[in-house]
C-alpha cells in the first residue's frame, strides 16, 4: 500500500524524522483556516501540495507557495479537483513553508535480485531522480544495506561519505538517515523515498516530501496500518470481500469467475477471456477461494460476484486435491441453498480431480435448473461466456 506524502508525513513525525508541521484540507476555506495555524512560524508563508498517489506533483501545478492566507485559499481551489496523471486531487496538504538552501535525495528500498535492502543519496535532490540516474549515474550513490544490521551509525557515515557529503552537513544527514531506517524497519515497509531532503537557510535538516510503501504481508502484525487504507479508491465490493478474507479483484467483464488456487483462477481468466472473444465476454473478477470450499465460503463468494450487476453468468472452476469433488460440490449445493432466489444467474461447474464421479453425481442429483456441469476448462469457458452473452 502506498501512503499519502501527508501519511508519510505523519510517519516520519512518529519515528523522529524532522518534517514541518502540515495540516490536510479538503475545501478551500478548510485550507485558509489550515494556513492560519501551519504558517503562523513560517511569516504566513505555507505550500498547498496536492495529495495523489503519483509523482511529478510539482510539474503537474500541484504545488504551490502562498505568501498569505489568501494565497493559501485561490491555491487550494485551484488545486483540489485537478487531475494528475489520471488522479483526481481529493485533498490538499497545507505544509509550513520552508526557506530552502539546498535539496537532496535519499531513498532505502527492497532489492529483490540481492536479497538485500538499498539505500539511494544524492546530493542532487528535488529533481527528476529517473533521470539523474540516467544521466550521471555518478551522482547517485547506491550502497548496499545488510537487513539484518540496517542503517546504525556506521552504515549512515557511509552513505553520506558515499553521496560526497562533507563537514557540518555529513554530521547533520547521517542521524536523519537512521530515523529513516526506523521508519522503513519499523513500519514494514518496501519503499521509504525523501525527495527533497533540504537543507534550509539556517542549516537545518528536513524531509520535505515522503513516498512510502507498506508491505501488505506484514498487515497481521501492523494493526495501525489499517487506517491508512485510502476508503475512497477501494471498491466496495473488494472491501466486501476483504471482510470476508476473501482473494477478489473486480475487473471489468460479464463472467463471474470463481476457483481454487489463485494459478488455477489465472488460467482461468485467459481460457474465459479467449472463448470469450466470439461473444463480446469477459471475466467480471479474479476470485479465489482457496483450499477449503466449504458451504459458507462458496456462498460468500457467490454472494460477492452476484453482487455485480455487470455479471451475466458465472463460471466455478474447481480441481479436486486434499479437498475433494464431493467435498466441493456439498459446498455448492449448501451455498445455492443459502443464497435462494439471490442466485438468479446461470452458473456454470467444472470439476476435476479427486473423487470427480462422485462430486458430478452430488451437482447433478441437486439438479438446479441454472446449473450446467461441464468435464472440461475449455468447455466450460465457451458455455460460461456464450450464457454471458445472451
Ligand atoms: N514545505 C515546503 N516549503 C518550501 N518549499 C517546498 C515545500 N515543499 C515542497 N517544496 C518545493 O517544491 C518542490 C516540489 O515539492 P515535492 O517534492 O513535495 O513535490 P514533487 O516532487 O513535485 O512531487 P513528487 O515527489 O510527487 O514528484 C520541492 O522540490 C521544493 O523545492
Ligand atoms: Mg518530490
Amino acid at each position: 500500500m502506498d501512503l499519502f506524502e501527508y501519511q508519510a508525513r505523519d510517519v516520519f513525525e512518529k519515528h523522529g524524522v524532522p518534517v514541518l508541521a502540515g495540516e490536510v484540507a479538503t475545501t478551500p476555506q478548510q485550507a485558509r483556516e489550515a494556513a492560519e495555524r501551519v504558517g503562523a512560524e513560517s511569516g504566513g508563508v505555507t505550500v498547498v501540495k496536492a495529495q495523489v498517489k503519483t509523482g511529478g506533483r510539482g510539474k503537474a501545478g500541484g504545488v504551490k507557495v502562498a505568501k498569505s492566507v489568501d494565497e493559501a485559499e485561490q491555491h487550494a481551489e485551484a488545486i483540489l479537483g485537478m487531475d494528475i496523471k489520471g488522479h483526481t486531487v481529493h485533498t490538499v496538504m497545507i505544509a509550513q513553508g520552508a526557506q530552502i538552501a539546498e535539496e537532496y535525495y535519499f531513498s532505502i528500498l527492497l532489492d529483490r535480485a540481492n536479497r538485500s535492502y538499498l539505500a539511494m543519496c544524492s546530493k542532487e535532490g528535488g529533481v527528476d531522480i529517473e533521470t539523474l540516474a540516467v544521466e550521471r549515474p555518478e551522482a547517485l550513490a547506491k550502497v548496499a544495506v545488510d537487513p539484518n544490521v540496517g542503517i546504525d551509525e556506521g552504515k549512515a557515515r557511509e552513505i553520506v561519505d558515499a553521496a560526497g557529503f562533507e563537514g557540518q552537513t555529513a554530521d547533520d544527514i547521517a542521524p536523519v538517515l537512521q530515523r529513516l531506517w526506523t521508519v522503513y524497519h519499523a513500519e514494514d515497509a518496501t519503499l521509504v523515498e525523501v525527495n527533497p531532503l533540504v537543507k534550509t537557510e539556517d542549516g537545518q535538516i528536513l524531509a520535505l516530501d515522503g513516498k512510502v510503501t507498506l508491505d501488505a504481508n506484514a498487515d497481521f502484525r501492523q494493526p495501525d496500518h489499517a487506517a491508512l487504507e485510502d476508503q475512497a479508491e477501494t471498491d466496495p465490493l473488494e472491501a466486501a470481500a476483504k471482510e470476508k478474507d476473501l482473494n477478489y479483484v473486480k475487473l471489468d467483464g460479464n463472467v463471474g469467475i470463481i476457483g481454487n488456487g489463485a494459478g488455477l483462477v489465472m488460467s482461468t481468466l485467459d481460457v474465459v477471456a479467449y472463448a470469450g472473444e466470439q461473444h463480446g465476454s469477459k471475466p467480471a473478477n479474479f476470485l479465489d477461494i482457496g483450499g477449503g470450499a466449504s458451504a459458507e465460503v462458496m456462498a460468500n463468494g457467490l454472494h460477492i460476484i452476484l453482487s455485480d450487476p455487470q455479471v451475466k453468468s458465472v463460471f466455478v472452476n474447481v480441481f479436486g486435491g486434499i479437498t475433494a469433488c464431493d467435498a466441493v460440490a456439498n459446498g455448492i449445493v449448501g451455498a445455492l441453498e443459502k443464497l435462494g432466489d439471490e442466485e438468479d444467474r446461470p452458473l456454470v461447474v467444472r470439476l476435476d480431480g479427486n473423487n470427480v464421479e462422485e462430486g458430478r453425481r452430488i451437482l447433478a442429483e441437486f439438479g438446479h435448473p441454472l446449473v450446467t456441469i461441464e468435464e472440461t476448462m475449455d468447455g466450460a469457458a465457451a458455455k460460461a461466456a456464450e450464457l454471458a452473452a445472451k
